[in-house]
């Protein structure tokens, strides 16, 4: 089985010293660097920009998956790409013709992915799922950290996994949203691939060893 990886999410970091949180990822277990862009329409919360990301891209040696909570994302796509961005996530909820967007998405480097609010079935990716990369299902409602999971999601990651199989689909599927090593491994078990954990990673106090341990939880 191949090991799910740990994504920490940004948001949580302290803006003030965000180059030693940026370097505390790089250099610990973790895999990606989860980056949450937030317009205040799209969400009710506005989160930081292209400054900022060009800025956490300078220093971040590790996969930059970057998601978008944003209304009409195929503006910025371009943007996004020379910016740094590895990875694209849009929501469902957010685009007209979601096909389009994710072939401009892949057409620009990047892996596209999509987002799915708690309140959307994945039975809505039926005819999308061979185009997508990565399925991003939100256990939280999106728009802040350190809310309470969800569970409902563990359902979603049954219903999404079956799905990927039966369609012979290459997909990740990751889980965004109070994430804690209480329920990593339930949620790998599940068939999660990429855990994002916010609040769990930056509130602790030993935040590289908090890394560890989810990792090693997720993958146990
Ligand atoms: C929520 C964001 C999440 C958030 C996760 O809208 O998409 O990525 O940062 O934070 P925690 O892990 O604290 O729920
Ligand atoms: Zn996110």
């Amino acid at each position: 089985m191949k090991s799910k990886l740990i994504a920490p999410s940004i948001l949580a970091a302290d803006f003030g010293n965000l180059q030693r949180d940026v370097e505390m990822v790089n250099q610990s277990d973790a895999d990606w660097f989860h980056i949450d862009i937030m317009d205040g329409v799209f969400v009710p919360n506005i989160s930081f920009g292209m400054p900022v990301l060009k800025a956490i891209a300078q220093h971040a040696m590790k996969t930059i998956d970057v998601h978008l909570m944003i209304v009409d994302p195929d503006r910025y796509i371009k943007t996004f790409a020379e910016l740094g961005s590895d990875i694209l996530t849009v929501h469902y909820e957010a685009c007209i013709h979601l096909h389009r967007t994710l072939q401009a998405i892949k057409a620009e480097g990047m892996k596209a992915g999509v987002a799915l609010n708690p309140h959307t079935n994945v039975n809505v990716l039926e005819d999308t799922i061979n185009d997508i990369d990565l399925v991003c299902l939100m256990s939280v409602n999106p728009g802040f950290g350190g809310q309470s999971f969800i569970e409902n999601t563990y359902n979603k990651v049954h219903q999404l996994k079956e799905m990927i199989v039966r369609k012979g689909a290459s997909v990740q599927i990751e889980i965004d949203g109070g994430v804690t090593s209480k329920n990593a491994k339930q949620l790998a078990d599940a068939g999660a691939d990429v855990l994002v954990a916010g609040s769990f990673v930056f509130k602790s106090s030993d935040q590289p060893e908090t890394i560890k341990e989810l990792k090693a939880i997720a993958n146990s």
